[in-house]
């Protein structure tokens, strides 16, 4: 299996690119973010919850988002693999998301981070707040306060796949065709280990 975790701060590409990646490596697609909008969507007690978070642009707790995530897995039992976006996002979840893998004998074959200057995270993010209707998109206050959440809790658990060697930088802030090929190149070259 192939299973990349594309990790980087809010507005760094990983939405964009994890539909490019899953279209040209048939991989299931797995973001936390859209599940938890989905569930606010339909007024689940779980989203109700989750939004008192994301509104603020504070990481939901762990609990309610690895328990999500679990259930996902096991929706998609059989799978070429899997590319999280969104998620890891805290030390607790990397080793929930371990763990949960080596329950499936596989593992995560490497972290693509994609990497972005701050000032254009915030450009992208105001401007797709315009028409985006993302509550966690409406002012740069809570664009920067995600963006704070992400360096504390998040960047952690960069660290912790890149003491296993499995961390990897890719240059975000071309234009999406460009930022796309890079990412191929790495995935290609896992893919030929793998074969
Ligand atoms: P989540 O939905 O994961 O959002 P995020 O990480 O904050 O990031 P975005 O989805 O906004 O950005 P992205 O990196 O996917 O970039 P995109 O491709 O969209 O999480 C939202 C909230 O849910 C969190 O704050 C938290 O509250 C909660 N949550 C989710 N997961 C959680 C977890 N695991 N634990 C706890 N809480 C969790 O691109 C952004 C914009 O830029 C788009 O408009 C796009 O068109 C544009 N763009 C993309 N690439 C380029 C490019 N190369 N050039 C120019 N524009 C570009
Ligand atoms: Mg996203």
């Amino acid at each position: 299996m192939l299973n990349l975790i594309l990790f980087g701060p809010p507005g760094s590409g990983k939405g964009t690119q994890s539909q490019l990646v899953i279209e040209k490596y048939g991989l299931i697609h797995i973001s936390t973010g859209e599940l938890l909008r989905n569930e606010i969507s339909i007024g689940t007690p779980l989203g109700q919850e989750a939004e008192q978070f994301i509104q603020k642009g504070q990481l939901v707790p762990d609990e309610v988002v690895i328990g999500m995530l679990s259930t996902v897995l096991e929706k998609h039992p059989r799978s070429k693999g899997y590319i999280f976006d969104g998620f890891p996002r805290t030390a607790a979840q990397s080793e929930a998301l371990d763990k949960l893998l080596s329950l499936r004998k596989t593992a995560i074959t490497k972290v693509l981070s994609l990497e972005v200057p701050e000032d254009e995270l915030v450009r992208r993010l105001l401007e797709r707040g315009k028409t985006s209707g993302r509550v966690d998109d409406a002012n740069e206050e809570i664009i920067r306060a995600r963006i704070v959440e992400y360096h504390n809790k998040t960047v952690p658990v960069a660290d912790h796949y890149a003491r296993v060697g499995k961390f990897k930088k890719v240059k975000g802030d071309g234009t999406i065709e460009e930022t796309f090929e890079l990412l191929c190149n790495e995935i290609d070259s896992l893919v030929a280990v793998e074969a």
